[in-house]
C-alpha cells in the first residue's frame, strides 16, 4: 500500500506545527516535525564544540548521531533536548547546519524511513513537498503575514522582544529561501493556505476539505 503522506510546508510561525499537529489527529496519522531533526543535529554540533560551517566534520555528525523525533520531543543521542532546541543558540545555529547539502541527504532518508515505518504520516517542513515526499496525497504551503508570524513566535517565548523576534525571523526566512539545498519554495501543485486570520482549528478544517 502506498502510504498516506500530507506535507506541510511554510516558513517560520506560519502555524505549520500546530495545524500539521491537529491535521495528524483529526486523520489518525502520526507527525513529524522534520525542523526539530535540523534543530536535534544543529544542538549536537554546539554540544560537542563543531563549528557549524565546519561542513565535513557537520555532515559526519548528522549521519552518526542517534536523533529521535516523536511529537513535539526531541531526543538528540539519549539526551531530552526538547526545551535546548529552540533556545537561542540553536535558533541560531540551525540555519547553517540545514544549509549543509550532507545533512539534508541524511535528514531525507530519516524522514523517509520515518514514513515508511509508519505506514504514512503528516511530514512538517520546507521541503516536503519539493524534495522529500513529492509525490504526497495532499501538500500544503501555509503562511501567514510577518507581523502575524512574529507575534506568534514572539508570544510562544516569554518576555520575548516582538522586534528583535522579527528580525530574527526575517532572517532565516531569507536563509531558508536563498539557500542553494533544497530552499524553501512552494512546490509544484501545492496548495497555498494563509493562516493570518484563522484559528488552529479553522486551518486544520480547510486542510480536511481539501482531502474529501
Ligand atoms: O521549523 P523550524 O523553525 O523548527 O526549522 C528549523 C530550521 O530548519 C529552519 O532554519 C529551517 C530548517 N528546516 C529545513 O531546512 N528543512 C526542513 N524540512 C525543516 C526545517
Amino acid at each position: 500500500m502506498v502510504p498516506r503522506v500530507i506535507a506541510i510546508d511554510g516558513p517560520a510561525g506560519s502555524g505549520k506545527s500546530t495545524v500539521s499537529r491537529a491535521v495528524a489527529e483529526r486523520l489518525g496519522l502520526e507527525y513529524l516535525d522534520t525542523g526539530a531533526m535540523y534543530r536535534g543535529v544543529a544542538f549536537a554540533v554546539l554540544e560537542r564544540g563543531i563549528d557549524p560551517g565546519d561542513t565535513n566534520a557537520v555532515a559526519e555528525l548528522a549521519r552518526l548521531i542517534p536523533l529521535e523525533v516523536t511529537g513535539s520531543v526531541c531526543v538528540v543521542d539519549g539526551v531530552d533536548a526538547t526545551v535546548a532546541i529552540r533556545g537561542p543558540q540553536v535558533t541560531v545555529a540551525v540555519s547553517t547546519v540545514a544549509a549543509n547539502p550532507e545533512v539534508r541527504a541524511e535528514m531525507v532518508t530519516r524522514q523517509r524511513a520515518w514514513v515508511i515505518e509508519r505506514g504514512g504520516g503528516v511530514v512538517e517542513g520546507r521541503d516536503i513537498g519539493s524534495v522529500v515526499f513529492p509525490d504526497a496525497e495532499l501538500k500544503i504551503y501555509l503562511t501567514a503575514s510577518p507581523e502575524v508570524r512574529a507575534d506568534r513566535r514572539a508570544s510562544e517565548t516569554q518576555g520575548a522582544d516582538t522586534g528583535a523576534v522579527a528580525a530574527d525571523i526575517r532572517r532565516r526566512d531569507d536563509a531558508d529561501s536563498t539557500r542553494e539545498a533544497s530552499p524553501l519554495v512552494e512546490a509544484a501543485g501545492a496548495v497555498v493556505v494563509d493562516t493570518s486570520g484563522l484559528t488552529v482549528d479553522q486551518a486544520a478544517d480547510v486542510i480536511e476539505e481539501m482531502l474529501g
